[in-house]
């Protein structure tokens, strides 16, 4: 079963960059910056220590404070696609934080340049193609958002393929980002947002309501609102599914509770994302196998959902109908 997993070619659209460096690349990275990490981001066995979720938040915020140049980003791009690649994905979108990168005093330019040598040497070796998705952080406000998206359309570059939001869901209203969505829908770019993953239905409702996105940051809260569910599938709106992120924040108790079945089951279209792989202890091809075991997927329906994945995916119309194809060929 393991094995025919494996081969499954994989999509992931959710996952954030600076949440896939694993605390040996997080160790070794700060010492040739000369950065001490906070003591207590690691636990005994070197994992990272979190508890819920703005403890988790915090965890990143730490983690990302390890990084100090273009370099550093080619170099964790380049390792989350490397592993990417192992679990057979052929095509990855991740989220980049431009905030937490100034943070560190690198400079926008130097951090799509860095993540774009890592894009393409793993592109060069593996043969996976990886695109980026720039972020601004809910819990910094709609003044940032609308720093960072300006930043964003005033500097075009081809891997830049949509715009979104992650951080505290509690924070601000969606309804506060409207005109920053708006300037990146203006500017072509497709969207996304982070919403009824901690907060209720009410979130996604917020969403695509006051913002125009065509996928939703996990949306597993839509669950029992039978009116938005609907809504989702008459719009043709995407969740971003990361059951094992989910089980670990303890927004379910365990994978019998995980809505996942009853939101494919009503026609939503979904992928399966890794989110924050070694805070999770997951990858995208565990997500895959674990989906598959716990909610009896079989492979053609895994190969249902990376064809999904790559139809709501922000790459261009080139790369989207070769990959579809190619998934499409795929026999288990
Ligand atoms: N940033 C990184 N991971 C996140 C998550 N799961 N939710 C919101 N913001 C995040
Ligand atoms: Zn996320």
């Amino acid at each position: 079963m393991q094995d025919q997993v494996y081969r499954v070619p994989k999509v992931e659209l959710h996952s954030h960059l600076e949440g896939t460096i694993k605390p040996s690349l997080a160790q070794a990275i700060a010492k040739r910056n000369a950065v001490s990490l906070d003591k207590n981001l690691f636990l005994a066995n070197g994992s990272y220590a979190w508890s819920d979720f703005p403890s988790f938040l915090t965890a990143y915020d730490n983690v990302s404070s390890c990084l100090r140049s273009g370099k550093d980003y080619a170099d964790i791009t380049y390792e989350y696609l490397k592993d990417c690649a192992k679990d057979n994905v052929v095509y990855a979108e991740t989220f980049i934080s431009p905030d937490h990168a100034a943070e560190c005093g690198i400079s926008y330019d130097d951090m799509i340049s860095g993540i774009t040598n890592g894009i393409n040497d793993a592109e060069r070796d593996f043969g996976i193609i990886g695109r980026i998705i720039v972020t601004c952080v809910r819990h910094l406000g709609p003044k940032q958002g609308f720093n960072v998206v300006q930043t964003m359309v005033q500097n075009p570059h081809p891997y830049v393929v949509g715009f979104g939001m992650g951080g505290d869901e509690n924070a601000y209203t969606l309804e506060e980002f409207a005109e920053v969505y708006k300037i990146a829908e203006k500017a072509g770019y497709s969207c996304t947002v982070h919403a009824g993953e901690i907060c209720g239905p009410e979130s996604v409702w917020d969403a695509i309501n006051y913002l125009p996105v065509s996928r939703i940051g996990h949306g597993v809260n839509c669950i029992n609102d039978e009116k938005l569910m609907n809504k989702l599938v008459e719009q043709n709106i995407h969740l971003e599914i990361c059951p094992g992120s989910n089980l670990s924040l303890s927004i379910f108790s365990d994978w019998d509770t995980h809505p996942l079945p009853s939101i494919m089951e009503k026609g939503i279209s979904i992928s399966l994302n890794s989110d924050d792989p070694p805070f999770f202890n997951t990858t995208v091809g565990q997500e895959y196998y674990d989906s598959a075991k716990h909610f009896n997927l079989d492979i053609e329906k895994l190969k249902q959902i990376s064809l999904m994945a790559m139809e709501a995916s922000f790459a261009d119309s080139e790369i989207k109908s070769r990959l579809l194809e190619e998934i499409q060929k795929f026999k288990s």
